[in-house]
C-alpha cells in the first residue's frame, strides 16, 4: 500500500491506473478507523480493481464548540489496518493542501432541502462541510465509484443529491451499518463514552428497533412514537437531538400513502459527550 500526502503524486497514481484501464474504488473516512470503515474498503475491493482511502479532519464540516480538535487521530494504526485490508493507496492530505485560503474564503458546495432537516438541523454548518470536502476529494481522486456507510445515512443522501446535481460522474454506493456484538453502531465517538455509558449506549438502536417494529405491527401515530421513544432514552440517561420516522430518499415526514418500506427512523442522542447517531429501515429484512 502507497500513502501520498500531495495531489501530484495523487494524480499521478490516479492516471497510471486509468491508462492502464483499471477503475478505481474510493473511500473517503476521517480515519480513526474501525470495523465500520474496513468493511467499505472491503465493499470497494469487490467493486473495482483499484481502491483508494483518504484520511482528513475536515475542519469545515465541525461547529465552533464541536470536537474537531479533540478529534482521535491515529495514522499509523489506521495505516497498519488499512495495509491489512488490502488497500492500494492511502491519501492523507495536509490542511494546508485541501485549505490554501482562509475557510471563509473557500468555494463552498451547498445542497439544499435535504441538509435542513435532522442532522442539518442540529449542526447548521456540517453538511455544507461534508459537501464542500467530498466534491473536492472527488476532484483529486477521480474515482469511478465512491462508497459510503449507511450508518450516516443523510450524510449518503446528500452526497447522492450532489453528484446527481453536479452532473459528477461517479457510482455512489451505500454499504449496511456494522454494529458491536449487543447492536451499537460502530463509531469513532464511542472511544468517548465512559463504561458506564457503554453500557447505556446500545439502547440507542434497541429503541429504533422497538419503533420500527411497532410501526410495522400498526402503531403508525408517529408523533407518539417519537415522543415515546426519546422518553425512553431520556430516562436511561440519554440527551436525545431527534428521533424521527421519515421518507428514506427524500427525508420529507410519512405521508398516507407511504409504505413501511419506504421509511427509515433516524436517532440522534447524547450520552456524556458523545453525540451518537444511528437508522434504521422500518421494513424488514434490511440493515
Ligand atoms: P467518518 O466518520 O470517518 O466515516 C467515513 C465513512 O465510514 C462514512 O461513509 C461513514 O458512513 C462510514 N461509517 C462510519 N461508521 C460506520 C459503521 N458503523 N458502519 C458502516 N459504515 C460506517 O463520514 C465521514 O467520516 C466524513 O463526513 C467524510 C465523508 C469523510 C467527509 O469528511
Amino acid at each position: 500500500m502507497q500513502t501520498i500526502h500531495t495531489l501530484a503524486e495523487l494524480r499521478a497514481q490516479a492516471a497510471a491506473w486509468r491508462r492502464a484501464g483499471e477503475r478505481a474504488a474510493f473511500v473517503p473516512t476521517m480515519g480513526n478507523l474501525h470495523q465500520g470503515h474496513l468493511c467499505l474498503v472491503k465493499r470497494a475491493r469487490e467493486l473495482a480493481p483499484r481502491t483508494i482511502a483518504s484520511i482528513f479532519v475536515n475542519p469545515l464540516q465541525f461547529g465552533p464548540n464541536e470536537d474537531y480538535t479533540g478529534y482521535p487521530r491515529t495514522l499509523d494504526e489506521d495505516r497498519r489496518q488499512l495495509q491489512a485490508a488490502g488497500l492500494d493507496l492511502l491519501f492523507a492530505p495536509d490542511l494546508d493542501d485541501v485549505y490554501p485560503r482562509p475557510l471563509e474564503e473557500m468555494t463552498q458546495v451547498t445542497v439544499p432541502g435535504l441538509t435542513a432537516v435532522l442532522c442539518g438541523a442540529s449542526r447548521p454548518a456540517h453538511f455544507l462541510g461534508v459537501t464542500t470536502v467530498v466534491a473536492k476529494l472527488f476532484n483529486m481522486v477521480q474515482p469511478d465509484i465512491a462508497v459510503f456507510g449507511e450508518k450516516d445515512w443523510q450524510q449518503l443522501v446528500v452526497i447522492r443529491r450532489m453528484t446527481a446535481d453536479l452532473n459528477i460522474p461517479i457510482e455512489i454506493i451505500g454499504t449496511p451499518t456494522v454494529r458491536e456484538a449487543d447492536g451499537l453502531a460502530m463509531s469513532s465517538r464511542n472511544g468517548y463514552l465512559s463504561t458506564e455509558q457503554r453500557a447505556v449506549a446500545p439502547t440507542l438502536h434497541a429503541t429504533l428497533q422497538t419503533m420500527a417494529a411497532r410501526w410495522r405491527h400498526g402503531e403508525q401515530n408517529y408523533p407518539a412514537l417519537e415522543k415515546e421513544a426519546k422518553a425512553q432514552l431520556t430516562a436511561v440517561g440519554f440527551q436525545p437531538d431527534y428521533f424521527e420516522i421519515r421518507h428514506a430518499e427524500t427525508l420529507l415526514r410519512p405521508r398516507p400513502e407511504d409504505t413501511a418500506a419506504d421509511l427509515r427512523i433516524f436517532a440522534a442522542a447524547w450520552l456524556g459527550r458523545a453525540r451518537l447517531i444511528d437508522n434504521l429501515a422500518i421494513a424488514p429484512l434490511t440493515s
